[in-house]
């Protein structure tokens, strides 16, 4: 299957104000020491940065994991009271902020104001040795926030309070670069009121959509629309579930995460065979299509610059749109719940997401929903 996506450069860019791109990722976890070390030792992350009670913070404690341009802030509460642990105990592990990278954070902030935002944090100045950082945030579905950071007057390592960390356990990088794009879920009618608010309030433009005939399986079906920014660096596909035999994957993810949130980060690499093949032996778990997916599989796409045994072996995936082709694999929730989960992305020209492997991809998440007895 092929489609058509419309480029956000062609269709008059009216962003509400200009993202550089992603800044970070922040999850509010259980146990942030404990994911820090899983997210380095198995994904090839460094430490490079901490806040906490010893730095002057009461509240909580955050480790700053890096790996090329992608940056992860992992939060746990100290105490029962704030927030922090409101949001864990709701949805488990899980996304709480994909903060944008701007230059200019006032302005930012009043621009999605003026066009209807709801704030989460007034633009506000944090200083240290090294400068001022600017932050304010908007609130998006359920919990989940866009951080909105301006950086140009600082020299340090990443937010005033954070320090540097040395640490002698560093464990070899899997090749991973950038965010490529996130993935939310909202519930069953809101999948057209969150691509109206990326529309009004950010000035995104929808480039795909997908209607539930061509996102089913046999027994559940979800609709998406992918909203993207006018420079293409941010790119939110949105889903909701749609009606079909079974529970969708959609409908058991806003079970267990009691709402709307981030469902999957996708992320780049340039050399996905030997991403996945470092992730996997650093035991990260990925989702398996039947070995079937490769017999035809030169069939479907055409031409391809890798052999196909070694994508059989691991169970990547490929998909060809007008402008090229992409591989991809998709990981299982990395937390107890069934919610968030990973997809590693190699692009050759394609601009697309894989629309080709949804059905083989949802049948093998249906096996894996089916043994959790969610289906
Ligand atoms: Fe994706």
């Amino acid at each position: 299957m092929t489609s058509t996506i419309v480029s956000p450069s062609a269709t008059a860019a009216h962003d509400t104000f200009p993202i550089n791109g992603t800044d970070y990722i922040e999850f509010y976890v259980g146990n942030a020491k404990q994911s820090a070390h899983y997210y380095r030792s198995a994904w090839g992350h460094q430490l490079v940065g901490y806040r906490g009670p010893e730095t002057g913070v009461r509240d909580r404690a955050s480790y700053l994991l890096a790996q090329d341009k992608l940056r992860l802030v992992l939060t746990s509460p100290i105490g029962p009271e704030s927030d922090i642990s409101a949001h864990v105990r709701a949805h488990g592990d899980g996304v709480h902020d994909m903060a944008f990278w701007v230059d200019d954070a006032r302005a930012a902030h009043a621009a999605a104001m003026a066009h209807g935002a709801v704030s989460h944090q007034e633009p506000t100045v944090l200083r240290d040795d090294s400068g001022e950082v600017i932050i304010a945030a908007i609130k998006i579905y359920g919990d989940t926030i866009h951080s909105i950071v301006e950086r140009q007057n600082y020299r340090g390592l990443f937010l005033p309070g954070f320090v540097a960390v040395d640490s002698p356990y560093q464990p070899a990088g899997t090749g991973l670069k950038y965010v490529d794009h996130c993935v939310g879920n909202v519930e069953l009618g809101r999948m057209n009121t969150w691509v109206k608010f990326y529309e009004d309030v950010l000035g995104f433009v929808n480039i795909l959509s997908f209607d539930d005939k061509t996102i089913s399986t046999e027994y559940s079906a979800l609709m998406s629309k992918v909203m993207s920014n006018g420079n293409g660096r941010i790119k939110f596909p949105i889903n909701e579930p749609a009606a079909g035999k079974k529970k969708s994957q959609i409908d058991e993810y806003l079970e267990f995460y009691r709402g709307p949130g981030v469902q999957h980060i996708a992320i780049a690499t340039d050399d996905i065979v030997k991403t996945v093949r470092e992730l996997k032996s650093r035991g990260v778990e990925f989702l398996r299509v039947p070995t079937t997916y490769y017999e035809t599989l030169l069939d479907r796409v055409g031409p391809i610059d890798e052999d196909v045994a070694p994508l059989a072996e691991l169970g990547v995936l490929v998909d060809r749109d007008d402008e090229g082709y992409l591989l991809q694999i998709f990981t299982k929730p990395v937390q107890d719940r069934p919610t968030l989960f990973y997809e590693i992305i190699q692009r050759k020209g394609a601009k697309s997401f894989g629309a080709g492997n949804f059905k083989a991809l949802f049948e093998a998440i249906e096996r894996e929903q089916a043994l959790r007895g969610n289906l």
